[in-house]
């Protein structure tokens, strides 16, 4: 090597340590010492805010490519209604059903389902019932569920746009053990 060559590698390395060590001493810095605001009541700055939200749908999209989609069979639809009652109403509403008060406190907010669901393929709506969203209130219900469970709600979710209050009232609520209330 040159000694001009070496003298600007042993530069670089020298700054990329620099670099290193000081976002170490902001992360810790940051963390010790109360600066940040967690509050739920304020969201992040919007660039942080697209960044996460970005992020969860490549996310999500990558990984649910993976996922066979059985056929969403008319009468999976019903099961998946009473177990979407239990569940997963209080945070998402439904047609004619607003999300429960304390859902309307989270961070990131709930989105109402019959007016975001046609963003998702069928495979990724059961990724995200089976896997739920780190950091964002969005629970795993693979834990918990099985395959089959999860598949009857995705039929029923995937009913939702275009589905009238009426309609949607008329499904069961059953009596449910997942009725975690
Ligand atoms: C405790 C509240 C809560 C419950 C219960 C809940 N979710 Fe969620 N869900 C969330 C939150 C919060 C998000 C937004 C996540 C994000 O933006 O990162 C979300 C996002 C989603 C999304 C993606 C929608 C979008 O466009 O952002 C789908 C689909 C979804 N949930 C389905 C379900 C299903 C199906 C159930 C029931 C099995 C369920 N959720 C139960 C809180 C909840």
């Amino acid at each position: 090597m040159q000694p001009k060559t070496r003298q600007l590698a042993k530069g670089a390395a020298v700054g990329l340590v620099a670099v290193i060590l000081i976002s170490l001493v902001v992360v810790v810095s940051v963390a010790y010492s109360g600066a940040y605001n967690v509050a739920a009541t304020q969201d992040h700055q919007p660039i942080v805010r697209w960044t996460l939200d970005t992020t969860m749908k490549n996310s999500v999209s990558d990984r649910a490519e993976a996922v066979q989609t059985p056929v969403l069979r008319d009468a999976m639809v019903s099961a998946g209604a009473t177990r979407y009652k239990a569940m997963c109403q209080h945070c998402h509403g439904g047609p004619g059903v607003k999300k429960s008060e304390w859902a309307r406190g989270m961070l990131p907010q709930p989105p109402h389902l019959p007016d975001v669901v046609s963003e998702w393929k069928p495979n990724e709506v059961f990724w995200l019932a089976k896997h739920g969203v780190r950091m964002s209130g969005m629970p795993a219900f693979g834990p918990t569920h099985s395959d089959d469970e999860l598949w009857e709600i995705t039929a029923f979710v995937m009913r939702l746009p275009g589905m009238t209050a009426t309609e949607y009232a008329s499904f069961d609520t059953g009596n449910s053990a997942d009725d975690g209330q």
